[in-house]
């Protein structure tokens, strides 16, 4: 498919890129275009883990910023001295159980960070015109019954104070395209899973615990759908609508995958017994069903339809190969686990930065 890009792409701002899907986004984009200098702006919260970014660390097209994009003089700063010409805006608090026990600083980040990004956009391009793209949920269209999927038109009915904030970042970034003229691309995308993904997530908690032989929580019953994304596709497809998708427009990004969190927990037993030879009984007998969480939205399924047929995307792999080798992956980078386990990333993160950076805005 052509591209429908018109603006030229020489510095691409990447918010959050030390997190889960930044950190895979930036592992792919550095080596790929090496005549785009990406500039990594990144707090370095408790979700962010410098390991995760060894392989483009070095790159000379990668730099990182420990900025916090909820400060406005310091996001000003870095436009200042960067001036980009695409920014892809992944930075966010993004877990939802921790939003129902600390919102203030979901909206912190998604709302004023969002903002303040939105702001400098606005003052730093005039005339001369970037791209700004969103990336956002699926989360912010709220649960559907049995049947049914989001559409890029669903009406946002968000459940929790994560996707709340994700729903007022993305009518932000809307108001700012029909009143300054912003440019600007959003993506909403289902649940992620692969490399890198912070251990308080449901597929790595679990295969991390089904490893170790510890207890693996499911929430009520285990009934809850959601649609599972592999990361590089999710990465993929940002490229996609960066590169063929249209101004001012939102794609909806899925797996097709649609699975009940008992299912994927089962899945994920398989898969490690697969992997490691356990014995998959003695894996399942780890479940533990556990208190729901309030507001647990039944289930998620995205329609993707728009984004295959004007950007020519798909996913490229189906659920069970993808965890098979999500599970090889945590197999195979114990460092990193246990830098994560043990709290040891943080230390690092003292050391190059600081304690307050370590300790976090919060
Ligand atoms: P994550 O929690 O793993 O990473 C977030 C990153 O943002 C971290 O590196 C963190 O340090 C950084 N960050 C947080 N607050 C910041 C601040 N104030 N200033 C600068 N940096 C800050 O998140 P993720 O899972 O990689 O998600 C990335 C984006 O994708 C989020 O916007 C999320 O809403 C969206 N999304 C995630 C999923 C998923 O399944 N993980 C699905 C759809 C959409
Ligand atoms: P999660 O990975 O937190 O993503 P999200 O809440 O953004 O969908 O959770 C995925 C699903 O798994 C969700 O329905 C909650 C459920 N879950 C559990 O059952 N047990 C757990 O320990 C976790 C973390 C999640």
């Amino acid at each position: 498919m052509p591209r429908r890009n018109t603006f030229e792409m020489r510095t691409a701002l990447v918010t959050g890129g030390a997190g889960f899907i930044g950190a895979n986004f930036l592992n792919r984009s550095v080596p790929e275009r090496p005549d785009v200098r990406f500039v990594n702006v990144d707090c370095l919260t408790y979700a962010a883990n410098p390991a995760s970014l060894e392989a483009v660390a070095g790159a000379s097209n990668y730099l990182h910023e420990c900025v916090d994009i909820a400060d406005d003089d310091a996001v000003e700063d870095v436009f200042d001295r960067y001036t980009p010409d695409l920014i892809v805006h992944f930075a966010a608090e993004s877990h939802v159980d921790r939003s129902i026990v600390r919102p203030r600083a979901f909206v912190r980040t998604n709302v004023e960070g969002t903002l303040n990004l939105l702001e400098a956009c606005r003052r730093h391009w005039g005339s001369r015109r970037g791209l700004f793209h969103h990336v956002s949920t699926d989360e912010v269209y709220g649960a559907l019954g049995q049947s049914g999927r989001f559409s890029e038109t669903s009406r946002y009915d968000p459940s929790s104070p994560y996707s709340a904030s994700k729903a007022a970042s993305d009518h932000l970034v809307r108001a700012w395209g029909r009143t300054f003229g912003l440019r600007f691309r959003l993506t909403n995308c289902s649940n992620n899973y692969g490399p890198y993904q912070f251990p308080e997530k449901l597929v790595p908690l679990m295969i991390l615990n089904a490893l170790e032989r510890k207890p693996m929580p499911v929430y009520g019953l285990g009934e809850n759908v959601r649609d599972w994304l592999y990361v590089g596709d999710h990465c993929d497809a940002i490229w996609a609508v960066v590169e063929r998708g249209r101004d001012g427009e939102t794609y909806n990004v899925g797996g097709g995958a649609e699975l009940s969190n008992l299912e994927v927990v089962h899945r994920i037993c398989a898969s490690v017994a697969r992997r490691t030879g356990a014995d998959e009984t003695e894996l399942r007998s780890l479940i533990r069903f556990v208190e729901d969480r309030p507001g647990h939205d039944f289930r998620y399924a995205v329609d993707s339809t728009k984004i295959r047929q004007e950007c020519g995307w798909q996913p490229a792999t189906s659920f069970d190969l993808a965890l098979d080798a999500t599970v090889q992956w945590y197999l195979e980078h114990a460092d990193w686990v246990d830098g994560v386990r043990t709290g040891e990333y943080r230390r690092w993160i003292e050391l190059k930065y600081g304690a307050a950076v370590a300790q976090g805005p919060e």
